[in-house]
């Protein structure tokens, strides 16, 4: 694995690897069929999770990164104790998760990005109801847990509406109020902002900041988009092939990628490409792209884009600008680039 000393988990912040959450060597092999000429099926393992050892400390906000069939969503699962592991041992709270599946459902919360666990059919109050009364929540607890997640999560007006009626954003927030009613210590969320607009997206990162500062829930999110780790998650693990292969801060696995960010620059008008030299260090940035007003600059990831915007600010007419995070499959690529003989 590389580099896991970059930027380890709550350094300066007083949480240490108390082992919360922990996994030691776990794995899940699967056995599948699969068609192997005309009638014959031959059965084939498939190696989901391979061997991964990791501690997440109580109160850290962790993401678990890595491409389409990674063993991301199959590591929550187990998380949950939906999945059983093929090997190793693995805890939460204190609990195995397969062994006492209905224990620890009362001190965890998930949230699958890509299916609810709502009532289609109901309006949200109503599965929030069910929710209260299967989890047993004292009403005092309750009640209040639901006005905080109707304001800060928007619900208020959506309360009333059946679910299958509701946004893909809507619905979103819908579940990430269900995951939390009952106060869990830990929340998983596998890919709670796909599909969402920008808007949504933000609204969603600035109530988990909020949940993770305020009560010091624990929160491990698997996601394809950087800048939900960017802006959530001290800490990053990258999974590929059902292997760790990166445990530390984002901006180590820039360092260790070389990989670069994107600022997009909008000037008033056509001009030539941006030229910003810093005092013999080289260019902070190099263009990549201009069209019309619009010029593409590339910068390294694991520096910040303040002094880039100070100069272009200062220099040219700037009229709007974006940052684009690199996209995950291509840090992961350079990854392996990097430590590549
Ligand atoms: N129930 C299952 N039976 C057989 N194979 C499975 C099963 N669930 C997952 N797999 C396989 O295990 C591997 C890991 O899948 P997993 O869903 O954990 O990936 P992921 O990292 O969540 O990917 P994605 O980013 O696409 O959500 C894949 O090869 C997948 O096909
Ligand atoms: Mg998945």
């Amino acid at each position: 694995m590389l580099d896991t000393s970059v930027g380890a988990a709550g350094e300066g912040t007083g949480v240490g690897h108390d082992g919360f959450i922990t996994l030691d060597g776990v794995e899940k092999v699967f056995q599948v069929r699969r068609k192997a000429g005309l009638l014959r099926r031959e059965r084939h393992e498939v190696r989901a999770v391979d061997g991964i050892s990791f501690q997440v400390a109580r109160g850290e906000m962790v993401g678990y990164i890595g491409p389409n069939g990674a063993g991301k969503s199959t590591t929550i699962k187990m998380l949950t104790g939906i999945l059983t592991p093929s090997g190793g041992r693995l805890r939460v709270a204190g609990i195995d998760p397969s062994r006492e599946r209905t224990r620890l459902a009362h001190r965890i919360g998930v949230v699958f990005g890509q299916r609810t666990t709502l009532w289609w059919d109901l309006p949200l109050r109503d599965s929030y109801r069910l929710m209260h009364r299967m989890y047993r929540i004292p009403d005092r607890r309750y009640q209040e847990n639901l006005d905080r997640c109707v304001e800060l999560l928007d619900l208020g007006e959506l309360l009333d509406v059946p679910v299958r009626q509701l946004s893909l954003g809507q619905r979103m927030r819908g579940d990430i109020a269900a995951a939390l009613l009952h106060d869990p210590e830990v929340l998983y969320l596998d890919e709670p902002t796909i599909g969402l607009d920008v808007i949504s997206k933000a609204k969603v990162r600035q109530f988990l900041k909020e949940l993770n500062a305020e009560r010091g829930t624990t929160v491990l999110l698997t996601t394809h988009d950087l800048t939900d780790i960017e802006q959530l998650c001290r800490r990053v693990m990258v999974i590929d092939h059902g292997r760790l292969m990166y445990d530390g801060s984002l901006a180590g696995l820039h360092e260790v990628g070389e990989s670069e960010r994107m600022l997009v620059v909008d000037l008033e008008r056509e001009l030539p490409a941006i030229s910003l030299e810093s005092e013999g260090a080289g260019p902070l940035a190099r263009v990549v792209k201009v069209e019309g007003p619009r010029q593409w600059l590339a910068f390294p990831a694991s520096a910040s884009a303040a002094p880039l915007v100070a100069r272009i600010a200062a220099e040219y007419p700037l009229m709007d600008l974006s940052v684009r995070e690199p996209d995950i499959e291509a840090v992961i690529a350079r990854m392996y680039e990097a430590a590549a003989p």
